[in-house]
C-alpha cells in the first residue's frame, strides 16, 4: 500500500503536499517524494520518511500551484532515492505517481527498450510513466488519451496521477484495485488515497470507481470518464462527514480491526502473480533460484519470533505433510545461543513481519556462517532481514500497524504454503489431482475470509461473556495447534488476561487439573484432521465444568450439542484450515480487549518491531 497526493489551485503546493503525505504515512513510509510544474518541473525524493522528504524540500523546491507526491511501501524494488516516486518518463515530459502493482511491467519493460526507453529504478511505476510516453508520442495525442490507451495494456492494480511539463494546469488520474479520490475546493483540486490529505480544506469528495479516470484542469469542472470506453460519467460528489483518524483507519475503530478485515485483500494481494490454479502452477522466483536446495534438503529449519514463530509452526506441518521434508521450529533468540548444529545442507527459512527483529536477523546471520541457504518471508521490502538472506518471498499484506499481528500471519501462511506446494510438485511427492485441489482451495481461501467476515455477531457476543475472565485455555491438534497457540498469544497482549495454547491432547498431562467454571477453553475443532479425538477433549473439558467455546466447520451439529458456545468458518481443506481459524480467535481477542478499555493498537509494554533483544 503507498500514499498519493496532488493539488491544483491557488496555494502553494508544496506544504499542502508534504502535509497531506504524512497524513497517509499509516499506508507506507519507506521513502517518499514530491514533484512541482513552476516554470518547469522539480523533483525531490528519498529514502526515508515524509520528515527526511521536508528537509529536501526546503531547500531545493519553489512555490508552485501544481504538484503530485507520493510516500511508498515498496513491493518492486527496494527503498532508495532512485526507486522512491514520483517518476519521470524519458523526455522528462511526463511525471508519475503510482499506488498498486503492475503485473506485466516485465513484458512493457521489454518492449519499452527495444524502442529506445531507458530505466533507472527497478519499479513498475517506471515502466508506467514511460508507456504513456511512448503512446502519447506514437500517437500524437493528448494526455489522458495517451493514459487511457496505455491503461488498457495493463493488468495489475493502480490509483496514479499524472503531470506534464508542457501543462502545469492539468493533472490526469486513474484507478482501478487501489483508492483513489478528488477533493474538490473553491478553485482548486485535490487527489489522495484517501480524503485525510484535503478534509481540512474541503468535505466534497468525488471516489472514483475501479475502470475510471478523471481529467482536473485548473479553473474547469471535474471531467470523469471510463478507461475502457471513454464514456463520460457523472460523478457522485459526497459530503464528507468522517474525522481524520477515522479516515486513517479505513472507518473502523482500531487499525487491527481494519487489518483483520483487509486479509482478504492481503491474501490475494500476496498470492497474486504466484498462484495460477488453472495453469497448475506455483511462479515464485525465489523458490525457483534455490529450488534444488530446497529438493535436496536434509531438513528446513524454520526461525521467527511471536506470530512468526508460529506461522512457522503451521509451515512445519505444510513442508512435512505435503512435501516431505523434515523440519525444525525454532525461536530466533533459542537459536541464536544454543551453538547449533548447522550444515551447508540446511535450508533456513526466516519469517518475519517487520522484518527487523533482532533475534531473527542474529540467528540467521549464524546461520548464514555456518554455510546453510537463508531464505526469507518478510512483509517490508528492503528490511534488515529480507537484504540478509539469498532469497525470499515477500507477503504483501501492506503495512500493519496494529501491534498485534494479524493480516501478516495469514500472509506468511498463505507464502509458506506456496512454498510447500511448489517444492512437493517439484519432488514429485504429491498425488497429482490432490495438488491441483489444493491449488484450487489456496485460491478460494480469500472469498471464505470475506464470507466469514460478512458478520461478528458471534465472536461479539462470546467476548461479552468472558472479558472479565482471569485465565484462557485454547487447544487445537494438528495444523491447528500453532493456531491455538497464536488465538492464546493474541489474547494476553492485547487485553492482558493470561492465555495458554496446547495441544488438545496435552490436557491430560496437567492442564486439565486447571479447568473449572472459570476457565473459558477455547477449542479449534474443523472437521478433518483429528475430529473425533477433540471431540472427546471437549467432553473431557466438559466433565470437569469447563465452559467451551468452539471453533467448528459450518453446519456441525455434533460439537453444538457438547460446547456451550460455537463459532462457525468456512470447510476446507485440512492444511489450510488455519487460515480460516485463526479469524475468530483474532476477533475474539480484539473484542475482548476493546470490552476491557485496553489500548488494542498499541497494548501496554510492546512495540511493533522488536530490534533490539
Ligand atoms: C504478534 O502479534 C506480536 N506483535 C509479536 O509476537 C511479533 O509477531 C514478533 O515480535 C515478531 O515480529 P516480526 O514478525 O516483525 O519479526
Amino acid at each position: 500500500m503507498c500514499g498519493i497526493v496532488g493539488y491544483l489551485g491557488n496555494k502553494n503546493a508544496v506544504p499542502v503536499i508534504l502535509k497531506g503525505l504524512k497524513r497517509l504515512e499509516y499506508r507506507g513510509y519507506d521513502s517518499a517524494g514530491i514533484a512541482v510544474l513552476n516554470g518547469g518541473l522539480q523533483v525531490a525524493k528519498c529514502k526515508g520518511k515524509v520528515a527526511d522528504l521536508k528537509k529536501l524540500t526546503d531547500k531545493d523546491l519553489h512555490e508552485a500551484t501544481i504538484g503530485i507526491g507520493h510516500t511508498r511501501w515498496a513491493t518492486h524494488g527496494k527503498p532508495n532515492d532512485v526507486n522512491a516516486h514520483p517518476h519521470t518518463s524519458n523526455s522528462g515530459d511526463l511525471t508519475l505517481i503510482h499506488n498498486g502493482i503492475i503485473e506485466n511491467y516485465d513484458s512493457i519493460k521489454e518492449a519499452l527498450i527495444k524502442r529506445g526507453y531507458r530505466f533507472d529504478s527497478e519499479t513498475d511505476t517506471e515502466v508506467l510513466v514511460n508507456l504513456i510516453e511512448d503512446v502519447q508520442k506514437s500517437e500524437n495525442t493528448t494526455l489522458a488519451k495517451a493514459l487511457q490507451i496505455a491503461l488498457n495494456q495493463v493488468i495489475g492494480a493502480y490509483a496514479i496521477a499524472v503531470i506534464s511539463s508542457n501543462n502545469p494546469n492539468q493533472i490526469v488520474v486513474a484507478k482501478k484495485g487501489s483508492p483513489l479520490v478528488v477533493g474538490i475546493g473553491e478553485g482548486e483540486y485535490f487527489i489522495a488515497s484517501d480524503a485525510t490529505p484535503f478534509l481540512e480544506f474541503t468535505k466534497s469528495a468525488v471516489y472514483l470507481e475501479d475502470d475510471e479516470m478523471a481529467v482536473i484542469n485548473r479553473g474547469e469542472d471535474l471531467e470523469v470518464l471510463s478507461i475502457k470506453d471513454n464514456r463520460t460519467i457523472d460523478p457522485y460528489v459526497h459530503q464528507l462527514e468522517m474525522d481524520l483518524e477515522s479516515i486513517e483507519k479505513g472507518g473502523y475503530d482500531h487499525f487491527m480491526l481494519k487489518e483483520i478485515y483487509e486479509q482478504p485483500k492481503s491474501i490475494r494481494d500476496t498470492l497474486r502473480g504466484r498462484l495460477l490454479p488453472n495453469e497448475g502452477l506455483v511462479k515464485m522466483d525465489g523458490v525457483y533460484q534455490f529450488q534444488e536446495k530446497f529438493v535436496t534438503a536434509q531438513r528446513i529449519i524454520i526461525i521467527g519470533c511471536g506470530t512468526s514463530w508460529h506461522a512457522g509452526l503451521v509451515a512445519e506441518y505444510l513442508f512435512e505433510d505435503l512435501a516431505r521434508i523434515p523440519v525444525e521450529v525454532e525461536y530466533a533468540s533459542e537459536f541464536r545461543y544454543r551453538n547449533p548444529v548447522i550444515t551447508e545442507k540446511d535450508v533456513v527459512i526466516a519469517v518475519s513481519q517487520s522484518g527487523e527483529t533482532a533475534d531473527t536477523l542474529a540467528a540467521i546471520k549464524l546461520a548464514k556462517e555456518k554455510g546453510a541457504t537463508i531464505f526469507g518471508v518478510c512483509n517490508v521490502v528492503g528490511s534488515s532481514i529480507a537484504r540478509e538472506t539469498h532469497a525470499g518471498a515477500y507477503t504483501h499484506a501492506g503495512p500493519e500497524i496494529g501491534v498485534a499481528s494479524t493480516k501478516a500471519f495469514t500472509a506468511q501462511v498463505a507464502v509458506l504454503a506456496l512454498i510447500a506446494l511448489k517444492i512437493a510438485h517439484k519432488k514429485g511427492v504429491l498425488k497429482e489431482s490432490y495438488y491441483h485441489q489444493l491449488l484450487a482451495e489456496l485460491d478460494d481461501i480469500p472469498n471464505k475470509i470475506e464470507r466469514m467476515l460478512e458478520s461478528d455477531a458471534q465472536s461479539k457476543y462470546i467476548s461479552g461473556l468472558f472479558k472479565d475472565a482471569r485465565n484462557f485455555l485454547y487447544l487445537g491438534r494438528g495444523y491447528n495447534f500453532p493456531v491455538a497457540l497464536e488465538g492464546a498469544l493474541k489474547l494476553k497482549e492485547i487485553s492482558y488476561i493470561h492465555a495458554e495454547g496446547y495441544p488438545a491432547a496435552e490436557m491430560k498431562h496437567g492442564p486439565i487439573a486447571l479447568i473449572d467454571e472459570d476457565m473459558p477453553v477455547v477449542v479449534i475443532a474443523p472437521k478433518g484432521g483429528q475430529y473425533e479425538k477433540v471431540v472427546s477433549n471437549i467432553q473431557e473439558v466438559k466433565a470437569r465444568n469447563g465452559k467451551v467455546i468452539a471453533i467448528v466447520s459450518e453446519g456441525d451439529s455434533e460439537i453444538a450439542k457438547t460446547a456451550d458456545h460455537v463459532i462457525e468458518v468456512e470447510d476446507t481443506l485440512e492444511e489450510f484450515s488455519p487460515l480460516l481459524t485463526t479469524i475468530p480467535l483474532q476477533l475474539l481477542s480484539y473484542h475482548i480487549a476493546v470490552m476491557r478499555g485496553a489500548n488494542v493498537d498499541q497494548p501496554r509494554n510492546l512495540a511493533k518491531s522488536v530490534t533490539v533483544e
